[in-house]
């Protein structure tokens, strides 16, 4: 147990020791990241019928490769890409091609994944069985968009719904993936670090001058779901804000953006342009890769080249890394919680703290 009390107001953060033992952080990649879900790809990459598209899930730490499909009837897959003869891996680049076929001796599998063909397997007994197709890896394509778990343990759409119906009044199927408007960003800070700063706003006022002339700081909310929370970001007047029709729980307030999270390491920021969205990737641990996807409504590009992401994204880093040489200290143990600016944080540790002890 990390000893974090469902009661904000008597509770303590996550040790100095969780951020900074390589031990605690081989078991959270287990405990956690195997079993939560995770943005692949965009759902582009298996646009057409009859594709197929390798992805190393979470490269360097789960290592787990894995293959989406699209088959001659539009349907998509997702599998193992591991050859089940030897343990080959299949599938290296994006093809077009109509079967999958192991480039050590010859083992064949159709789009769906079942096996199809193996030389000089003749006299084997009982095979071809279960075991000789590729696993399937649970998946789901949501706003164009591609998530998978190796072993989740709770459904994709279970933790999605509130932001779901939340967001009904969007077009999401409407916003495109712009890749010239991605990129990465290397941080030298343990992942959950950068994901606590995330979850409060409480450091916008001292950390962000820019973001913070856009937002109305005194009506900051926050809002916790079992599996992720949001923070509402209230604009002051002067940035651009949604259009929320009559009737929506939001109607008349002026909302800036929808900052959502979902667990453990998945950020879904929604402004009037579309939507950025961060994969909080760690590479070690004590080193994170953060994916900065951007997807966008058509005609929007003005609205985005207006808002201050990447200079904010400079200063989270900024404060990230010196809180990852802080907590290796011999005197710092755990910290405390603001029970009304640091609710998202708390249900970030709550959560780890739930996956960490099942
Ligand atoms: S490992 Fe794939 S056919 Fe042998
Ligand atoms: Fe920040």
């Amino acid at each position: 147990m990390l000893g974090i009390n469902p009661d904000i107001r008597k509770s303590h953060t996550l040790t100095g020791e969780f951020y900074r033992s390589e031990v605690i952080f081989n078991q959270v990649i287990e405990k956690i990241f195997a079993r939560s879900w995770h943005y692949a790809d965009d759902a582009g990459c298996i646009k057409s019928n009859i594709s197929i598209q390798p992805i190393n899930l979470l490269p360097g730490v789960l290592d787990e490769p894995i293959v989406f499909t699209r088959d001659k009837n539009g349907k998509a897959h997702c599998m193992s890409n591991v050859c089940t003869h030897r343990g080959m891996i299949l599938v290296e680049e994006g093809s077009k091609s109509r079967i999958i076929s192991c480039k050590y001796h010859g083992r064949c599998f159709r789009l769906d994944g079942s096996f199809k063909s193996m030389p000089a397997f003749e006299e084997a007994e009982g095979f071809p069985c279960e075991d000789d197709n590729l696993p399937q890896v649970p998946f789901t394509e949501w706003a164009g968009m591609l998530f998978t778990s190796l072993n989740p343990l709770v459904s994709f759409e279970e933790i999605i719904r509130p932001i779901q119906e939340r967001l009904s009044f969007l077009p999401l199927d409407k916003m495109v993936f712009d890749a010239s408007r991605s990129k990465d960003y290397f941080v030298n800070a343990n992942w959950a670090l950068y994901c606590d700063n995330y979850l409060e706003g409480l450091h916008i006022p001292f950390v962000h001058p820019a973001l913070n002339a856009n937002l109305d700081f005194e009506n900051y909310a926050y809002e916790i779901y079992p599996y992720c929370n949001l923070q509402l970001g209230i604009g002051n007047g002067q940035a651009d804000s949604f259009d929320i029709p009559e009737g929506h729980q939001d109607y008349g307030k002026d909302v800036y953006a929808y900052y959502y999270w979902l667990f453990p390491n998945l950020m879904l920021n929604f402004y009037t342009w579309g939507l950025s969205l961060n994969v909080v990737e760690p590479t070690s641990f004590n080193t994170t890769k953060v994916r900065f996807r951007t997807y966008m409504y058509p005609g929007a590009e003005a609205v985005f080249e207006d808002s201050p992401l990447d200079e904010t994204e400079m200063e989270d880093e900024w404060v990230v890394e010196r809180v990852q040489k802080g907590i290796q200290s011999r005197m710092y143990k755990r910290g405390r919680f603001s029970p009304s600016m640091e609710k998202g944080v708390h249900h970030f540790h709550r959560l780890i703290q739930e996956y960490m002890s099942s």
